[in-house]
């Protein structure tokens, strides 16, 4: 019988993949973004207009304002791509767009750039789903840097962003089995909110990073949602403590500990994200872990997970955690070198579960 490791071997002797550029194209939040992939791994450029200063006067993301600043950048953002790799359009053998999940409006100024852009060069075009980019960015490294060494699998994925929190087992390239996720507000999500009650800027996940630096994050024992017997999480229970211990204080006339409420606030976090991966990693035994999303920018946790020696660690360097389209074109040529190819009257999916991918 063949162990398992011969299996991929021969799979991956019996299938290797013909080489492809692709051109990643990304609005599905508040970034509009571009980029040129080689092969899947190697980024030849990566352009991100972010709208963080537009939307710090609100205090989180005006869906509006997003889809129109999308419409004024994805032209230039998609040229500057080009440019920076010094490629033209011609030298790029599909299009792969951001299809879900994330702002419908955002969403449809990418998807309907992308086509227009398609149809006029005849590229094939690529749905791809956000956080399956995410899943990819740990493979991507820039054409100026040592190649760094591959993932392999069984893997098993800890994606953390604004919106999501998923516990996922790649068992091969797009082969997924999600284990869990969130049952109320995202990670990054809660550290947002927690950001905004301590009257910590937008984006909230640097903020408390930074504020906690300074702060003891044993002050306050706030809860930690374990959940034992499922894969899931929830961050709701957490976030009603801090708030409780908040206006207990603002009722007393306190002065805010900021500080020391992020260090807490952060310290709950962190320890049930990497402990509940642990957990997942001892019962279903994979290969290497990969954690992504803009909260694995999270030092905190990084170092959490970096930690354990049992297994190997994947994580994207900072500026490929939070939103990117070196990503997507990353997972666009995967499912582009299995024949993936999407009709121009795909629709967006703002709503598009892991589980269906
Ligand atoms: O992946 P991402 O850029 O966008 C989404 O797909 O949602 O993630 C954005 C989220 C925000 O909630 C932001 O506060 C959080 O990632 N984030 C962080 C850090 N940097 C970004 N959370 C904790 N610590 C950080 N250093
Ligand atoms: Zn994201």
């Amino acid at each position: 019988m063949m162990v398992k490791d011969e299996l991929r071997k021969a799979k991956t002797q019996r299938s290797p993949r013909p080489p492809a550029r692709i051109l990643g194209v990304e609005t599905s939040c508040d970034e509009t973004a571009a980029s040129i992939v080689e092969n899947g791994r190697v980024i030849l450029s990566s352009i991100v207009a972010s709208q963080v200063d537009l939307h710090a006067q609100f205090g989180g993301i005006f869906p509006e304002v997003a889809s129109r600043q999308h419409i004024l950048s994805i032209y230039s953002v998609v040229e500057k791509a080009l440019q920076q790799a010094h490629l033209t359009i011609k030298d790029v053998d599909a299009i792969a767009v951001t299809r879900g999940p994330g702002l419908p409006g955002s969403l449809v100024v990418g998807m309907n750039f992308a086509k227009g852009l398609a149809l006029g060069s005849s590229l094939p075009i690529i749905g791809i789903n956000h956080l399956e980019g995410h899943l990819y960015s740990p493979w991507l490294y820039r054409a100026d840097e040592e190649p760094k060494p591959e993932p392999e699998f069984p893997l098993l994925a800890l994606v953390v962003s604004g919106g999501h929190s998923e516990l996922i087992l790649i068992q091969d390239h797009i082969t997924y089995q999600r284990l869990g996720g969130t049952l109320d507000d995202a990670a990054g999500e809660a550290f947002d909110k927690i950001a905004r009650l301590l009257g910590l800027s937008y984006p909230g996940g640097p903020s408390i990073q930074k504020a906690a630096e300074n702060g003891n994050p044993h002050r306050f024992e706030f809860p930690r949602a374990w959940l034992e017997g499922s894969w899931n999480f929830s961050f709701s229970g957490l976030k009603t403590a801090v708030l409780r211990v908040v206006r207990k204080l603002e009722e007393q006339d306190q002065p805010l500990p900021v500080a020391d409420l992020a260090a807490s606030f952060q310290a709950a976090v962190v320890e049930v994200l990497a402990g509940k991966t642990m957990l997942a990693a001892n019962e279903f035994n994979p290969r290497e872990l990969l954690i992504a999303g803009g909260v694995s920018a999270n030092r905190a946790l990084r170092q959490a997970v970096q930690e354990q020696d049992e297994f190997p660690v994947h994580i994207p360097p900072i500026w490929l955690c939070t939103d990117n389209a070196a990503m997507i074109a990353g997972a666009g040529y995967y499912r582009f070198t299995d024949n993936q190819r999407d009709a121009l009257d795909m629709d967006v999916l703002p709503n598009w579960p892991v589980s269906e991918l």
